[in-house]
């Protein structure tokens, strides 16, 4: 198996902290160029560039709300003058906050639905609008939660429900195009935001880790190889997927 991504350019949203760092790491490793998107984390994105560096990859640090259309217009145009076309999209960046039915609030909703869907939407579309595209992937990241909801994760795991019917629809009307379009399930990663959450390390997060068939959650090691096989021709034939590196959780 190789992941060879010599040539490559690769946009990671959400690409300064946690899984979509870890993704960033990964493709560069595997030869890609990599525009690390933010949205407010400036030092964390200039330290995974760094990181990449030290490595002897390429990357550069891009900020734009991807919610916010003429932001996303923005960052794709920063990204060329840069790097050239991107040819890998990483949908990455993304927002949660768990409550009752209850306690919904219209604003949370448009923050999940903003950042979660809109977001993606418009990072794929304007991927699609570069003609270069041709042959390129699209990784789009979902949740365990779409095959264990959890009580009051209704925004969130909607959200991820859709990001599987966007990535189905899509791999088909790109396909002609030589675009393949996949999804990754991740299982519960340790990662700033589910810590920042106070889920990860508390009694919940241990007992939700016995209920995982592996024994464990997860690491972002664990995650970003394979959005790396996902962009990579080693997946040549794969498209409109979901894999769900979740320890067992399907
Ligand atoms: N961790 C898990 O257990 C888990 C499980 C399944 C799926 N996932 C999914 O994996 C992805 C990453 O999760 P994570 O745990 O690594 O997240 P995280 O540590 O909370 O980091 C979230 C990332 O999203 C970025 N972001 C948020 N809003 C943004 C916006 N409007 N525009 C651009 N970037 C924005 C943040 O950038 P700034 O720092 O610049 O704000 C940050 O880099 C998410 O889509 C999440 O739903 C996570």
């Amino acid at each position: 198996m190789s992941s060879d991504l010599d040539g490559r350019v690769a946009l990671v949203t959400g690409g300064g902290k946690g899984i979509g760092a870890a993704i960033a790491r990964d493709l560069a490793a595997a030869g890609a160029r990599v525009a690390v998107n933010y949205a407010r984390g400036a030092d964390t994105a200039a330290a995974v560039v760094g990181e990449i560096a030290a490595a002897g990859g390429q990357a550069k640090a891009f900020q734009a709300d991807v919610s916010r259309e003429e932001d996303v217009v923005r960052l794709f145009s920063e990204v060329r003058e840069v790097f050239g076309p991107v040819d890998t999209l990483v949908n990455n960046a993304g927002v949660w906050r768990f409550e009752t039915l209850e306690d919904l609030t219209v604003e949370e909703y448009r923050r999940h639905y903003d950042v979660n869907v809109l977001g993606y939407l418009l990072a794929s579309r304007e991927f699609a609008k570069q003609e270069e595209a041709d042959g390129g992937a699209i990784v789009n990241l979902t949740s365990v939660g779409i095959h264990w909801p959890a009580p009051t994760t209704v925004l969130y795991t909607g959200t991820k429900w859709a990001i599987v019917g966007m990535t189905q629809v899509l791999a088909l009307e790109l396909a002609p195009r030589g675009i393949r379009v996949n999804a990754i399930a991740a299982g519960l990663v340790d990662t700033e935001g589910t810590r920042a959450s106070g889920f990860m390390g508390s009694p919940a997060s241990e007992a939700y880790a016995q209920t995982i068939p592996l024994g464990r959650v997860g690491q972002v090691e664990d995650i970003a190889p394979v959005a790396t096989f996902l962009a990579s021709d080693d997946a040549r034939f794969i498209t409109g997927d979901t894999l769900s590196p979740t320890g067992g959780l399907i």
